[in-house]
């Protein structure tokens, strides 16, 4: 199917989707908050990871970012302006156990989530929560970090601690944003904090996060009424760069530590066997009874979606010996990332297919442009505009093959901290000027809110 080809659809239509589906946006705590010292907040692996030279791109970090901690109230007008219907942020973990569970849980950090949400409910925002978004205590990285399974513990103690003060208003609990991210970024490639390179880490480390997640999933049934839990996964369809066996199975081997490394253990089948092999003496320690945690039942599932990936053959590359490639005649974003609407509805397809989840939740899709601020104040990104329609009429058509999806949350409601990229990139519906930290909308915004009020 080749969505683009498609000219009677130019823009999704809002009736086309039931009157209960989320419309929200997505934002995260380090990306937005700032005030990385204020109320007791400890040391995140991300202050320590900006603090280093060479690691973002402009030197910056998320010390101000959109100081979002301080001027929330009009952050949540902005989504309640937009007419969303749901609001998705993460928790910063060092605001709320700063030190781990060696103390207690920092009260102020509690206090303002708590406000936070109830901002959300004043505004008619459904909140659902992040627990886990790449900013982990720098105290618990000096134990071992997510390498090691005592972080498991504490990550269950933090879920408690969140639900149990939250519980009572927010049900839509994600418990981690894109473990792909955390561990092979953070600890495979180092391009993400905490920085480190090494392959068999990155796999324990990944093991620990998904059995957090699965730990995590009935402390938040026993401590929220009618919780909807899930985990949000980074995932993307691939394809060999030819037709040849080798990139076939190169691109196999791509969907295997993307996708089905994550996905099959979530859904009870285990670590895919073909990895599991490709991974030797390098792969994870699992203890008895871990993959029956991992496998805890969920509500839905968070599908992040940015780009699909072709994939070749390279020996020389990597533990999986392949290499992504671009695609030939591919639309770009100005970040570089493939804009591939088509891409979007095979992958839901595809996890309606294979995987059957009750309910499929797009938790992130946005893209990066090269916004000019005119005189007039508005960004004319219409090149954004026209990648969130298609993205929509990829759902809506995705929905109309059966996949159960019910919600949609744009990446993102403001242009934040990139991370490595700093605030080099920009992905907001809502322009900030971090100089001064004016908002203002951009024409995606509005088109966003223009789409969200037909009815
Ligand atoms: C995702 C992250 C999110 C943001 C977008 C652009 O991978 O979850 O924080 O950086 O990419």
């Amino acid at each position: 199917m080749n969505l683009a080809s498609v000219p009677a659809l130019e823009a999704p239509r809002r009736a086309e989707f039931p009157a209960d589906f989320r419309w929200g946006c997505s934002t995260s705590a380090y990306q937005i908050e700032g005030a990385t010292t204020a109320d007791g907040r400890a040391e995140s692996i991300w202050d320590r990871f900006c603090s280093a030279p060479g690691h973002i791109r402009d030197g910056s970090s998320g010390a101000i970012a959109c100081d979002h901690y301080h001027r929330w109230p009009e952050d949540l007008d902005l989504a309640a302006q937009l007419g969303l219907s749901a609001y998705r942020f993460s928790v910063a973990w060092p605001r709320i156990l700063p030190n781990g569970t060696r103390s207690g849980p920092n009260a102020a950090g509690l206090d303002f989530y708590s406000r936070l949400v109830d901002g959300m409910l004043e505004r008619g925002l459904e909140p659902w929560a992040t627990l886990y978004h790449w900013d982990l205590p720098q105290r618990l990285q000096e134990l071992g970090g997510w390498s090691s399974r005592a972080t498991v513990d504490e990550f269950g103690a933090f879920a408690d601690a969140m639900s149990q003060r939250l519980g009572d208003r927010v049900r839509h609990w994600i418990t981690h944003n894109e473990p792909w991210c955390t561990a092979f970024l953070g600890c495979y490639e180092g391009s993400h904090a905490p920085g480190l390179k090494n392959w068999r880490v990155a796999l324990q480390a990944c093991h620990h996060v998904l059995l957090s997640h699965g730990l995590a999933v009935p402390v938040l049934r026993a401590n929220v009424r009618d919780a909807r839990v899930g985990i949000a996964l980074s995932l993307h369809p691939h394809q060999g760069a030819s037709d040849s066996p080798d990139d076939i199975a190169a691109a196999r081997r791509y969907d295997g530590l993307r996708n089905r490394w994550f996905l099959d253990p979530l859904y009870g089948r285990g670590y895919p066997a073909d990895m599991w092999a490709l991974c030797g003496a390098d792969a994870p320690q699992v203890a008895s009874g871990d993959l029956a945690v991992i496998a805890a039942a969920t509500d839905f599932l968070g599908v992040n979606y940015y780009f699909p990936e072709t994939v070749a053959h390279a020996p020389a590359d990597g533990p999986l010996t392949a290499r992504v490639v671009p695609t030939p005649g591919a639309e770009r974003t100005d970040l570089g990332w493939e804009v591939s609407p088509e891409g979007l509805c095979a992958l839901l397809e595809r996890l309606n297919r294979d995987y059957q989840p009750r309910e499929i939740v797009i938790t992130e899709n946005g893209a990066s442009y090269e916004d000019r601020m005119p005189p007039d104040g508005v960004v004319a990104d219409f090149a954004r505009r026209h990648y969130l329609q298609r993205h929509l009429i990829a759902v809506q058509e995705a929905r109309a093959r059966g996949v159960p999806v019910r919600g949609y949350f744009a990446w993102t409601l403001m242009d934040n901290f990139e991370w490595a990229e700093g605030y080099t990139r920009r992905f907001g519906l809502v322009h900030v000027d971090f100089a001064t930290q004016q908002r203002r909308l951009k024409q995606s915004g509005a088109w966003y809110r223009d789409f969200l009020r037909q009815r």
